[in-house]
């Protein structure tokens, strides 16, 4: 559905130091549940430091398509007219939702809680990725899939329940997609629906589903989970959305900080709830000179300055209940291990096959081609730093995923050859001022085509 567009191709060099203050865009997770709850809101919400990626744009679309009023009023401020719950309408045509997981299957719970049908679709990353994991809960709430690609895939097309059922889901994957898109099925099911959680993830829906009226308890689950319930058929009332910077997004000039030696960066008004926080966690461990600075909390979040000071770092295990605080950082750390001295290993990466790409073969890959010592054992990805990276090797293949395509351009900065990758376009859906931004801060970044 989406065009493949043409690809950009990039490559980093060694930078002597990187300097600055930056403030990295807004957090995607929170930017797709202001636009989402937003339409499901009474009312007029505001955003600001909405991020502008194209993840995102394309759920502000699928949100206008099923009824919302959503307006752009300035460079991160935007407003959203929304229809209330049980009063979305049918899409005209398919919502493309491009590279975005998130905006895609959170939609997907949207619309099963309601009488309406909408076809997903999305980039050739979006339809090679899973969404049985999305499907079988929303099937068990009322929802029907009219048609799918083979292994429930997109395209296909969801036929929302007449009557939706609240439901106790016990989901078999540590996914806040997967909660997330119970729970706003879950908003128009009489009484309560349940989701239980073996392991804590991001909590962004049930924060924002509070701040919009909804009522939502969350109980300590098991040894690491929680059982979050919400209470069906609130009326949710529009608020004013403030979004944080994304903490996964800063992962790349912090740990490009880290690595191009004599750096001193600040990183303003970072997210640091704690269940994002499995980079700085793993990083302080490995001896970075990271500070918090300024501790305060922004629209119902904890953030913080990150003060961050290039020098050297150390192989740590990493274990694998702090995979859901850190799962979008792996490729990034494992960078970082790459300049460390010693053995990272970083346990049980299984959903790391799973994301835009299959990272723990990409960030493999990439790693061998930039003359890193590194294997796959298992579900651990296991990195031996020596210190230094010789870079210079092939274009690394990027398969269409963002991350992978900034994590080896910050791994150029510090390596004694540049590191070039096939394409950094797909930069644009997370972090669209990559480039600038990291040129601000004195990187050798050199992205073709103005991207
Ligand atoms: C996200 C949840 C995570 C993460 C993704 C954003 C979210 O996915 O990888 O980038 O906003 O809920 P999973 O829920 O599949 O782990």
């Amino acid at each position: 559905m989406s065009s493949a567009s043409a690809a950009v191709p990039a490559h980093a060099s060694r930078s002597p130091s990187l300097k600055g203050r930056v403030r990295v865009p807004g957090d995607k997770s929170i930017s797709h549940r202001a636009l989402i709850l937003g339409l499901l809101a009474v009312g007029e919400t505001r955003i600001e430091g909405l991020l502008e990626g194209d993840d995102v744009l394309a759920t502000a679309r699928a949100c206008e398509a099923l009824g919302a009023g959503v307006v752009r009023l300035g460079e991160g401020s935007w407003r959203v007219r929304g229809v209330g719950v049980g009063g979305l309408a049918s899409p005209a045509a398919p919502l493309d939702f491009g590279n975005a997981g998130t905006g895609s299957r959170l939609m997907m719970g949207v619309v099963a809680g309601h009488p309406i049908e909408a076809t997903f679709d999305g980039d050739a990353s979006l339809r090679s990725r899973p969404m049985r994991r999305i499907l079988d809960p929303l099937e068990r709430m009322g929802a029907t899939v009219v048609s799918c690609a083979e292994g429930g895939r997109l395209p296909l097309t969801l036929r929302g329940a007449e009557r939706a059922l609240p439901v106790e889901y016990e989901s078999p994957v540590p996914s806040a997609q997967v909660k997330s898109a119970v729970l706003l099925a879950g908003l128009n099911a009489p009484g309560q629906t349940v989701v239980l959680e073996r392991e804590a993830t991001r909590d962004h829906t049930e924060r924002m589903l509070r701040a919009f009226g909804a009522e939502v308890s969350v109980e300590p689950w098991g040894a690491h989970g929680r059982r979050v319930a919400l209470s069906g058929e609130p009326e949710l009332s529009a608020v004013d959305v403030i979004v944080p910077a994304d903490p996964s997004s800063a992962a790349f000039p912090l740990v490009a900080a880290l690595v191009a030696p004599g750096s001193e960066v600040t990183l303003e008004g970072v997210m640091t709830n704690p269940l994002r926080s499995g980079l700085l966690t793993t990083l302080l461990e490995m001896g970075a000179d990271i500070r918090l600075e300024n501790a305060r909390e922004e629209g119902g979040e904890e953030v913080a300055d990150l003060l961050v000071r290039g020098g050297r770092l150390s192989g740590v295990d990493v274990p694998p209940e702090r995979a859901p605080s850190m799962i979008d950082e792996y490729p990034i750390l494992a960078v970082a291990a790459a300049y460390a001295t010693g053995e990272t290993r970083m346990r049980g990466l299984h959903e790391l096959r799973v994301k835009e790409s299959d990272r723990l073969a990409a960030v493999h890959a990439g790693l061998i081609a930039c003359g890193v010592e590194a294997r796959i054992e298992g579900d651990d990805l296991v990195v031996v730093g020596h210190g230094r990276v010789p870079g210079g090797g092939p274009a690394i293949a990027t398969h269409l995923d963002h991350r992978i395509a900034m994590s080896f351009l910050v791994m150029g900065l510090g390596a004694e050859r540049p590191v070039a990758v096939d394409d950094a376009a797909m930069i644009a859906t997370s972090f669209p001022a990559f480039g600038p931004l990291m040129r601000e801060l004195g990187a050798e970044i050199h992205l073709e085509a103005g991207a």
